[in-house]
């Protein structure tokens, strides 16, 4: 039903945005994005990550209490709820790193295109560069522009020769909106970029690393509305290859930049629905309170 709701609004909206921009007889409307979701769906088809019973503890501490979710690619998943209700310790599931912490564990499972990213014998360094992390705050590495893009390819050694390097570059600087901004001054400090600028500096550099996933956890709460507005416009456009999900306490945010989103409360998933349906009609009630500020 879902599906057929988000179907309904995908094909009024690319009736509506029809590319060609000339008026054109229904069917003519009609064959394009009726063609195009036929793709998408085939695309869809497989969700990206399917997470399964999830617990996961600091020490006695139980941070995550069954978590069940289907990640889907080419939307972008956000993640809500208050403080201390383990978003980010979800998210740090995704791509293992919850690792780097002593004295933790984690059950059930967190499946990857259908692999087990917690089997024995995963490559963690692989899992890190296909799902890659955006943090709160941006943490581009005191080196030039053009080597923080390039490191997660050298150190991977993704590319050969230093043409095809330099084409990677570019090309993941220019999916993360920065190319025209920084082509002059590619070997300047990247520490003299306005935060904003460094951020999207951060996404670039795990599109670099040839990263499937995105995992963003409150990456705008350090900027300003207007570097705001760039990264989430660069979030929509990222959707169309990428899958993303993101942890965000702005819930205008949530409701302008994801299809889907979830709501956390003291480790649990409280709530996981359309992005349109959990803020207008949420099926529960503290999803409701949640929205409406009378809790959380
Ligand atoms: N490194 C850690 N060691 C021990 N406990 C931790 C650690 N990180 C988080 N926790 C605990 O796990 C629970 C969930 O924390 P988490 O940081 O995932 O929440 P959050 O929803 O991301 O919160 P916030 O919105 O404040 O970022 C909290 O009780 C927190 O104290
Ligand atoms: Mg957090």
């Amino acid at each position: 039903m879902r599906e057929a709701r988000s179907f309904l609004r995908d094909l009024n909206f690319s009736i509506r945005w029809h590319p060609s921009g000339r008026k054109t007889n229904l069917l003519d409307s009609f064959k394009g994005p009726v063609l195009w979701y036929i793709i998408r769906l085939m695309n869809e088809k497989q969700p990206t990550f399917k997470i399964r019973n999830l617990d996961f503890y600091y020490g006695t501490n139980k941070a995550l209490s069954q978590i069940n979710m289907d990640v889907y690619p080419h939307r972008v998943t956000a993640l809500i709820g208050p403080s201390g209700c383990g978003k980010s310790t979800f998210l740090r599931c995704l791509n293992r790193m919850n690792d780097t912490i002593p004295n933790t564990r984690l059950e059930g499972q967190v499946l990857l295109e259908g692999e087990d990213i917690y089997a024995p014998d995963v490559d963690v360094v692989y899992l890190r560069q296909k799902v890659g992390m955006v943090f709160q705050k941006p943490n581009p590495f005191p080196q030039s522009v053009y080597d923080n893009v390039a490191y997660g390819p050298r150190v991977l050694g993704l590319t050969e020769g230093q043409a095809e390097l330099d084409e990677l570059v570019e090309r993941s600087l220019r999916q993360a909106a920065l190319w025209d901004l920084v082509k002059d001054q590619l070997h300047a400090d990247a520490l003299g970029l306005s935060l904003g600028q460094q951020q999207r500096l951060c996404i670039a550099r795990v599109l670099a690393a040839k990263a499937d996933v995105i995992l963003m956890d409150e990456p705008c709460s350090a900027l300003d509305p207007i570097d705001t507005l760039k990264i989430e416009e660069l979030i929509r456009e990222l959707q169309e290859n990428y899958t993303i999900v993101i942890v965000t306490h702005n819930m205008q945010q949530a409701a302008r930049v994801s299809d889907v989103t979830g709501l956390f409360w003291l480790g649990e998933l409280i709530e996981f629905n359309s992005t349109d349906t959990l803020f207008t009609t949420p099926d529960h009630e503290l999803t409701e309170a949640y929205i409406t500020g009378r809790m959380g």
